[in-house]
């Protein structure tokens, strides 16, 4: 770009910094991603949890002349971030489930009139026909598709809804798109690029957020674990949100922080969706100090002065661990994410991965069902539920995306399904479920680094970025973590006393032989021969010749 026309743009970013967003400058990063987008280009921004992914989008924003388009999953946040963008005088609509018919109509003509800059809405709205004929009508930037590793099926979130959005994209007429997320993994990014059908600029500034301290304490009963949880809450100063991965687990954790006089309030997919609200507004507003929360209060929260975030159970992967300890320290100010791991939690997370995917068998049964219901009258999905009473209801939903992806079945308009009238190929429904097969062996193994990270004695922040294959100049260890300031080989000697009988019996020995020893070769499948140059526990580092040093499970290493 010729330098005058970049002095130019510069300024202008600078002024509406310092006029309209009140921030002194831009964050590493963003500054990258802005000028993409202003040239152009289909980008993806990979940035960390509370890097300021949200300001890559409101500047080019204000300074395009149209629309800019931001799909996001997240219902509960549009209508903060349009009131902050409204009090910042940022022109902003949404178009979503939750509007009442007045409010939905005042939106789209906002849209219709070109009189909004920024329009939120879900990915649901973003494929319907009626929302696709509307923007057609009108002048788009770009669209923005946060939380883009929920597009794909790699990704540690997948929602079915985003699969939609490449298809919609083009409709519009295929205006430039930027992507956010924290967390994409290579296989992710080569996804997102598959669905968008496009090949994004791809800006990533790591993970690494060295103002986070993370710890993990052991404990060995359900009944300790709310014991150690109240205890950190008590000893932490500020505000912060505690993580369950179950409702019961969260109502439990709540009664627990109440009757201890905290103050607290809950948020989890089971509470009518008004009180979940409200209680997120007591959260977020400063009136309660604690969110008792599942995941369903998770990603792009942003209360930039959360304190800490404790963990009662393990998340199913470091991806999902990464995006909920992230709500911390927004603001740059240190913050601590303590998991409490109990060994049984891990079962807890199998018994989730299980429950997810359909067998061949379950798409069989689906798909006959919704022809069978057919020559009784329209199938809707209120009477495939009841018929299929037997099976989960997140079964049902995922039966009938993969159903639908291979075109046995179709929804119409009215949302009533109809199965195809040629009947399916011998083995199709095996090949359906073959993927998910797949997956759920990526999943298992995600699962097993994410209980890795739990009993490690390495230092946290290395085990997040050799997970996240982020390297970062000159990082040894992030000096913060629990590891880091009490390595457990010290830890286990400090403080043990030693009664003299104790040496009238020979030691048994219960140490199993290390099957690597430091200095010996040994093999990854990913990267190759190394050399040991650690072992604690079960975990082993390794050299590898490009310089990098990476930690593995033991089972993941064969000697050289
Ligand atoms: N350049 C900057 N200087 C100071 N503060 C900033 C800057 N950019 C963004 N912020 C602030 O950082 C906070 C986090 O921003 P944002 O919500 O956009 O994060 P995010 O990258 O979308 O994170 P997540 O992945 O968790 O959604 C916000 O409070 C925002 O105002
Ligand atoms: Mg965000
Ligand atoms: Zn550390």
């Amino acid at each position: 770009m010729h330098r005058g026309l970049m002095a130019v743009r510069r300024n202008s970013i600078q002024r509406l910094l310092d006029g309209v967003f009140g921030i002194a400058k831009l964050r590493d990063g963003q500054q990258r991603v802005i000028d993409s987008v202003l040239d152009g280009k289909d980008t993806l921004a990979i940035m960390p949890t509370g890097g300021g992914k949200s300001l890559c989008y409101q500047i080019p924003a204000k300074m395009l002349e149209g629309i800019t388009v931001v799909v996001s999953p997240l219902i509960s946040l549009m209508k903060d971030q349009l009131e902050k963008l409204e009090e910042i005088g940022v022109r902003a609509v949404q178009v979503n489930s939750c509007l009442n018919a007045e409010e939905e109509h005042a939106a789209i003509a906002a849209i219709e009139q070109e009189t909004c800059e920024i329009v939120f809405c879900t990915p649901e709205r973003m494929v319907s026909p009626e929302f696709i004929a509307t923007l057609q009508k009108v002048t788009l930037d770009i669209v923005v598709i946060d939380e883009a590793h929920c597009i794909s099926q790699w990704g540690h979130d997948f929602r079915p809804a985003y699969i939609g959005l490449g298809a919609a994209i083009e409709a519009i007429g295929r205006p430039p798109v930027l992507a956010l997320t924290a967390t994409a993994t290579d296989e992710v990014v080569a996804d997102i690029n598959k669905q968008l059908g496009r090949k994004l600029n791809v800006i990533n500034t790591g993970v690494y957020r060295p103002n986070l301290h993370y710890a993990v304490q052991q404990v060995t009963s359900v009944a300790e674990k709310y014991q150690a949880a109240l205890r950190l809450v008590q000893a932490s100063e500020g505000v912060g949100i505690v993580y369950a991965a179950t409702v019961k687990a969260a109502e439990d954790m709540l009664a627990v922080l109440e009757e201890a006089g905290e103050s607290v309030t809950i948020y989890h997919g089971k509470l009518p969706a008004a009180e979940r609200k409200q209680n997120q507004d007591l959260f977020m507003d400063g009136e309660r100090r604690v969110m008792v929360a599942t995941n369903a209060f998770g990603m792009g929260i942003d209360k930039c002065d959360t304190r800490f975030v404790i963990h009662l159970q393990i998340p199913p992967n470091l991806e999902s661990y990464y995006q909920e300890s992230g709500r911390a320290g927004r603001d740059g100010l240190d913050a601590t994410c303590t998991l409490l791991y109990l060994r049984d939690d891990k079962r807890l997370q199998q018994f989730f991965l299980m429950k997810h995917y359909p067998c061949a068998q379950e798409l069989q049964l689906v798909h006959c069902t919704v022809r069978g219901l057919g020559d009784t009258g329209p199938v809707t999905p209120a009477r495939l539920d009841e018929a299929l009473a037997d099976l989960a209801d997140s079964s049902i939903k995922v039966c009938i995306k993969l159903l639908k992806d291979a075109k046995l079945i179709r929804q119409n308009r009215k949302l009533e399904y109809t199965a195809a009238s040629a009947e399916p190929k011998p083995g199709i429904f095996d090949k359906l479920a073959a993927v998910y097969v797949q997956k759920q062996e990526h999943d298992k193994h995600a699962l097993e680094q994410m209980v890795s990270y739990a009993v490690s004695g390495f230092c946290r922040w290395k085990l997040i970025l050799d997970y996240f294959d982020d390297k970062v100049a000159g990082f040894q260890n992030c000096c913060k973590c629990d590891n880091c300031l009490n390595p457990p080989a010290l830890s286990l000697t400090e403080g043990i006393e030693i009664r003299d009988d104790e040496f009238d019996h020979e030691p048994v020995a219960d140490v199993p032989v290390p099957k690597f020893a430091v200095g010996a070769r040994a093999c990854s499948a990913k990267y190759g021969e190394g050399v040991v140059t650690a072992v604690a526990g079960d975990q082993i580092t390794l050299d590898f010749a490009d310089g990098e040093s990476r930690t593995f499970m033991v089972d993941f290493l064969t000697p050289a």
